[in-house]
């Protein structure tokens, strides 16, 4: 069987460290600390797609999508094509009125539309984000817009304000299930606290990159490390990335850097 033809991360050197890109149609998961850079580089994974006329999603549940459209102004992507579900949790909304819910008739937000509008259920029920419900939500819209790259930003979030306590583990497995059956190659964004540690969601992942960001008497550092690759073989090194106006850009050209 020839293996199907991989598509661009959007950020070259990944690509490179991928040994071409990430095979479609799967699921993967882009781990780190808080600060790493995990939502930038999803956000550039998204804009790769859209570059190539690619309909793409991203599911915001970390911070609100005005927040993100400001945050992600420094690297002057169009992103207007970009379509923004909503869906943090109640909990979490720093609106005094607990409004903006998702139900699954709803829609996303273009990008380009943010700050123009707010969304609003239309009896004014306040419903949970439940993953049932997002995952219901997204079965809907990947029919119904076919879309070519999601990002779950973050499965984390997910994980705290949309599941009872009693089914975080099943659940968390079965929506990892859920999007590796649909054909959309989807980005997880994954908090990891402890270097080191295995998170159980990248048992189910066919890849995980994982962004590292480490002190020293000079400052932050941060490199990028390619954890595992289902069917592709891959760079086994950690390399330096900065975070520059255009994005992520992970260094390739100098030697890698030492293991972590
Ligand atoms: N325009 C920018 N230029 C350079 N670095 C930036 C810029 N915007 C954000 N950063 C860096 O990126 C970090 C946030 O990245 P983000 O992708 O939101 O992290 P994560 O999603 O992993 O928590 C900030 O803490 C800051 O260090
Ligand atoms: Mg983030």
């Amino acid at each position: 069987m020839i293996a199907a033809a991989k598509i661009r991360t959007g950020v070259a050197g990944l690509d490179k460290m991928l040994h071409g890109g990430l095979v479609p149609g799967r699921p993967y998961i882009l781990s780190g600390a808080p600060g790493s850079g995990k939502t930038i580089l999803s956000v550039q994974f998204l804009r790769e797609g859209l570059e190539g006329g690619e309909r793409c999603l991203f599911v915001a549940l970390e911070e609100p999508p005005n927040e993100l459209k400001i945050n992600m102004r420094a690297f002057r992507w169009n992103l207007d094509d970009l379509d923004v579900l909503d869906a943090n949790s109640d909990i979490r909304r720093f609106e005094p009125t607990p409004l903006l819910e998702i139900s699954t008739e709803e829609e996303p937000i273009k990008m380009r539309a943010i700050g123009e509008r707010i969304r609003k259920t239309p009896d004014f029920e306040s419903k949970e984000v439940t993953v049932h419900s997002l995952q219901q939500l997204l079965k809907n819209l990947l029919v119904k817009k076919s879309y070519e790259r999601v990002v779950i930003d973050s499965i984390t979030a997910l994980k705290y304000f949309c599941m009872r306590e009693f089914e975080t583990a099943l659940t968390t497995q079965s929506f990892m299930r859920y999007l590796s059956e649909s054909k959309v190659t989807s980005l997880l964004t994954l908090e990891l606290p402890e270097e080191g540690e295995v998170p159980p969601e990248a048992f189910l992942a066919r890849g995980e990159f994982r962004l590292h960001k480490l002190r020293d008497e000079t400052g932050i550092k941060r490199f990028v490390s390619v954890e595992k690759y289902k069917g592709s073989s891959h760079e086994e090194a950690v390399f330096p990335f900065e975070i520059t106006n255009s994005g992520i850009v992970v260094n390739t050209v100098s030697k890698p850097a030492m293991a972590i």
